[in-house]
């Protein structure tokens, strides 16, 4: 049952106590005195203590105060001379679990602690519960249970702590960079800096000054020292995104940087030694990007000896639900409004839809609808996932004489990238741009935001 400690000072009483609760299985301590139970409370733990109210050197509520301090969980039940009520009730706001009068009925007391502890049992069946659960989603933030995600928590939560280079996988929108910041923020360097890089939408230069700083006058337009992310994220980690956009000349030392733990500045002579964590991303396919000679194979091996591969959505569609109902309330709260959920028919369509973008595309429409409802739960309608065909019709295309190029540039890219769930790598493929060119110009028509 337990360890107890039972305090009263009349010898009589404490023998019977004691006798009592060992016959129930309980391990029984006695003591006498306000001061015997303060020297057997500081030295054990005890399940319940069984303490009188009154004793002949101190007060026992006192020693109730400091039992539920150091021990919150410890049961503690008072007894309390005929007439006490007052100081019973005050035995209650501090803690104690109840209070029996005297003299004490022996199979009272018995139910009331076996009571007491079959609830805290319970309650700690609850907690246990309730960590299991936290277990299974694991990093707050990304939802989702299953087997492919469970999979990717474990892989997280293996390599989280160690200093290994990452290599995350998966296509646009499926939470690469969610991965990213748990890997840092489960790491030892959870407290150092983490600094993103996003490879697509700088030029060669750019990118080498963004990742290795440059020295002053080291370019046309470097008018002063910059130290790079590299330097940025030292002691930290290094989040480099969009990695096959990487020009192979950067690569090669990006290679050195990852073997040697040392660099220059764009410009410098100064060999600059630095103590960073690398995680890499990209949306890309990278074996065929090696195979054509995009990426080097050999950055490649280096980066890949742990690889987490992210599992589009629609593999995983046990998790939309969850997803579904994990969005509608943050957006909810996000806009201030009143959404019990999602009703049934829009859950199914919600299931069946394919998601190119992936969870983004997930996250867009949750929130679209969120904003656009007028019911308290959300409704087909007011989904933005029916299929619509893109482009066949003229008149839908939105292309019509007289209207600027700028306009009707602006509209093929964001109709592009919702075709391809905001997939920038490939959009830029399809349009026939750079995906550099791409990045400039979402920025151009304040599209970037979504992505
Ligand atoms: N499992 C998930 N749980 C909750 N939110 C998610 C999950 N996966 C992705 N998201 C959300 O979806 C959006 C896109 O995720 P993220 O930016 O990590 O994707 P990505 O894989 O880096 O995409 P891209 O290749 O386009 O950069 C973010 O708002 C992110 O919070
Ligand atoms: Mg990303």
């Amino acid at each position: 049952m337990g360890d107890m400690l039972v305090i009263e000072d009349d010898r009589n009483a404490r023998i019977g106590l004691k006798r009592a609760f060992e016959k129930e299985g309980f391990k029984v301590d006695a003591a006498a005195s306000a001061a015997e139970a303060m020297a057997f409370i500081e030295s054990g733990l005890y399940d319940a203590v069984l303490s009188d109210i009154v004793l002949p050197d101190g007060d026992g509520l006192e020693l109730l105060k400091t039992v539920k301090e150091s021990s919150p969980d410890t049961i503690v039940v008072m007894m309390t001379a005929f007439g006490s009520v007052k100081r019973a009730v005050k035995a209650m706001k501090i803690g104690a679990y109840d209070f029996i009068e005297k003299p004490v009925d022996l199979e009272k007391l018995r139910l009331v602690i076996r009571r007491a502890i079959s609830e805290r049992s319970v309650r700690e069946e609850n907690v246990r519960l309730k960590r299991e659960l936290k277990k299974q989603y694991r990093f707050d933030n990304i939802v989702g249970q299953s087997e492919a995600m469970q999979k990717v928590y474990r892989l997280v939560e293996q390599v989280a702590p160690t200093k290994a280079t990452v290599l995350i996988l998966g296509e646009s929108g499926t939470g690469k960079e969610l991965v990213a910041n748990a890997l840092h923020y489960n790491s030892q360097r959870a407290d150092g800096p983490f600094i993103k890089v996003n490879c697509a939408s700088l030029t060669e230069t750019l990118l080498e000054s963004e990742l290795f700083g440059h020295e002053k006058g080291s370019f046309t337009g470097a008018f002063s020292q910059r130290k790079g992310r590299f330097e940025l994220a030292n002691g930290g980690t290094l989040f480099i995104d969009e990695l096959s956009e990487i020009p192979r000349t950067t690569q090669v030392k990006l290679l050195r940087v990852l073997q040697e733990h040392e660099f220059e500045r764009v410009g410098g002579n100064e060999t600059i030694p630095v103590d960073v964590r690398i995680i890499a991303a990209t949306n890309a396919d990278i074996a065929d990007e090696v195979a054509s000679g995009k990426v080097r194979e050999d950055l490649y091996y280096r980066l890949k000896v742990v690889t987490i591969d992210l599992p589009p959505l629609r593999d995983r569609k046990e998790d939309i639900p969850l997803l579904v109902n994990y969005f509608v309330d943050l957006f909810a709260r996000k806009n201030g409004k009143e959404i019990a959920g999602i009703d049934g028919g829009a859950m199914e369509a919600m299931t069946r839809h394919s998601w190119p973008g992936n969870v983004r595309e997930l996250e867009h429409c949750i929130e679209n609808a969120v904003v656009m409802t007028r019911d308290s739960r959300i409704k087909i309608e007011d989904l933005s996932i029916v299929p619509k065909e893109a482009g066949r019709d003229p008149a839908e295309s939105g292309i019509t004489a007289g209207k600027p190029i700028r306009d009707v540039e602006r509209e093929l890219i964001l109709k592009t990238l919702e075709s391809l769930g905001w997939n920038k790598t490939k959009a830029a493929k399809v349009l026939g741009i750079g995906a550099r060119t791409l990045y400039r110009k979402l920025k151009e028509y304040g599209i970037e935001g979504r992505g």
